[in-house]
């Protein structure tokens, strides 16, 4: 069994890069629903019935332990998909996202005030107060939406994009942690950290999840002995163009990627 780990599109490949780099011996497929990015401005029944089918391709790869690196998808699909779809569809398949590492490290430092800059979805969805708050009931927690933010690194326009950053970094000054809840954001997470005051903890899921994962999988040793290692990545797209080699060089640097012909 491999590891699968999926994302709305691209922008996942950043914290699969970091998987790699820490756990390179595993086999990984990274599939990104191309095809119908971005979902943060889709519906949320949209984004359920998507993450769906792209679960349910992961899983005819082979992939036994398959990570949610799209905060949008965790957000409105995770739940739903970890009590009711995996156990009567694959009930041997464990599926994680990035929402609950993510709140566990926010809150690792006796932070106060804790900032989320996040897709629209993610942010309608409220899922970082909830969790948040499940696990520090007094903290202070503000939600923002940058719906900019993803469309401008998408276009290679970083001007544009460290623009949006000053704007949106006002927002969270006197915080004491920022967590950038979007899979294309950690490539924005130097500029965060120079135009927000250095008391300000920029959390960037690139930097944390793989110690997550490499954690989950020592306490999860029956899961762990599942997963092949031969040093295998497979890249499959729903859909691929000239513009998305070019963002996937962007995200991992040089790599291969493949459109996939049929869903599931
Ligand atoms: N992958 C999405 C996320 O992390 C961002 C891109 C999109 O809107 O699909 O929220």
């Amino acid at each position: 069994m491999k590891i699968g780990v999926f994302d709305s599109g691209l922008g996942g490949l950043v914290v699969t890069k970091a998987f790699i780099t820490a756990m390179p011996e595993y086999d990984y497929v990274y599939y990104g629903d191309t095809k119908h990015l971005p979902y943060g401005e889709k519906t949320s029944g949209q984004i359920l019935s998507y993450t769906i089918d792209a679960i349910k391709f992961l899983i005819s790869q082979n992939c036994g332990l398959i990570i949610i690196a799209c905060n949008t998808a965790t957000s409105i699909a995770l739940r739903y998909l970890q009590q009711k779809f995996i156990p009567s569809f694959a009930p041997d398949v464990k599926v994680l996202g990035v929402v609950i590492p993510t709140v566990e490290e926010a809150i690792a430092d006796k932070a106060a005030k804790v900032g989320v800059l996040a897709t629209n979805a993610t942010v309608r969805s409220h899922i970082y107060r909830q969790e948040l708050l499940k696990l520090k009931s007094d903290l202070e927690i503000k939600e923002v939406a940058a719906p900019e933010l993803v469309p401008a690194i998408e276009n290679n326009d970083f001007d544009l994009a460290e623009k949006f950053v000053k704007q949106y970094a006002k927002d969270f000054d006197d915080f004491d942690s920022l967590i950038l809840g979007c899979t294309h954001y950690p490539l924005l997470k130097e500029y965060f950290r120079k135009v927000l005051p250095t008391s300000v903890r920029v959390i960037s899921q690139d930097e944390l999840m793989s110690g997550k994962l490499k954690d989950y999988l020592n306490r999860h040793v029956e899961i762990d002995i599942c997963l092949s290692r031969n040093f295998e990545y497979k890249f499959l797209v729903s859909s691929l163009n000239e513009h998305y080699k070019k963002v996937a060089q962007m995200m991992f640097g040089n790599i291969d990627i493949e459109e996939i012909k049929t869903h599931v």
